[in-house]
């Protein structure tokens, strides 16, 4: 009899636009690998109930998710605790200096000690800084941050990671997310 294919639901939170790019390239990467694969923003996003499997990412915002990435994850966590669970972070931080990976990767440590999730693997990206998709406010925080103008988003890093998943959330269905790994 032939197996029925995962069903994976890649979610995701951004204010610019740049996290919703990296989700869809992800659900890309996982559906080439063979997975059914629905991507939506978390406010747009079908119960997780309905899924084997989940991706969540987040643009970060003062080293933290965005407001609704951590609602729905809080809000599900029981649906996500016994699915096999990915996450994503994507950051500034990391686009003109690779030694922020490990701050990036700990951007959801205190969503992960709230919730009890343990995600089988967390991915951290660099973003992007186009002064024309923020508010002036946000051009302030990030001038003082010093934040680097350009598209740094890594394709080919992101696919990587997303091929990885693929491979552990198929080995991984059916057994949750019971033990972590750091699949960065
Ligand atoms: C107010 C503000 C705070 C930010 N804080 C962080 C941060 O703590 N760490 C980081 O790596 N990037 C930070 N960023 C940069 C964004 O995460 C980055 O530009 C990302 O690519 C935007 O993704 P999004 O618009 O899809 O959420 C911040 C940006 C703004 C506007």
């Amino acid at each position: 009899m032939e197996r029925q294919s995962s069903r994976v639901l890649v979610c995701y939170a951004t204010g610019t636009g740049c996290t919703k790019g990296v989700a869809e390239r992800i659900a890309e990467a996982l559906t080439r690998a063979g997975l059914v694969t629905d991507v939506a923003q978390f406010a747009q996003a079908a119960d997780p109930r309905a899924y084997d499997a989940i991706v969540a990412g987040s643009g970060t915002r003062a080293g933290s998710w965005h407001p609704v990435a951590k609602k729905w994850m809080v809000c599900n966590a029981p649906a996500l605790k016994s699915r096999p669970l990915a996450l994503f972070t994507v950051g500034i931080a990391m686009a003109d200096r690779p030694e922020k990976e490990s701050e990036t990767l700990g951007v959801t440590d205190r969503l992960l000690e709230r919730t009890g999730l343990r995600p089988l693997g967390i991915g951290a990206f660099a973003g992007w800084y186009d002064p024309g998709k923020f508010n002036y406010l946000e051009r302030k925080i990030m001038g003082i941050a010093k934040a680097p103008v350009g598209d740094f988003r890594d394709w080919e890093a992101i696919e990587a990671w997303a091929t990885r998943v693929a491979g552990t959330l198929t080995t991984a269905r059916g057994s949750a997310n019971r033990s972590g790994s750091a699949l960065s």
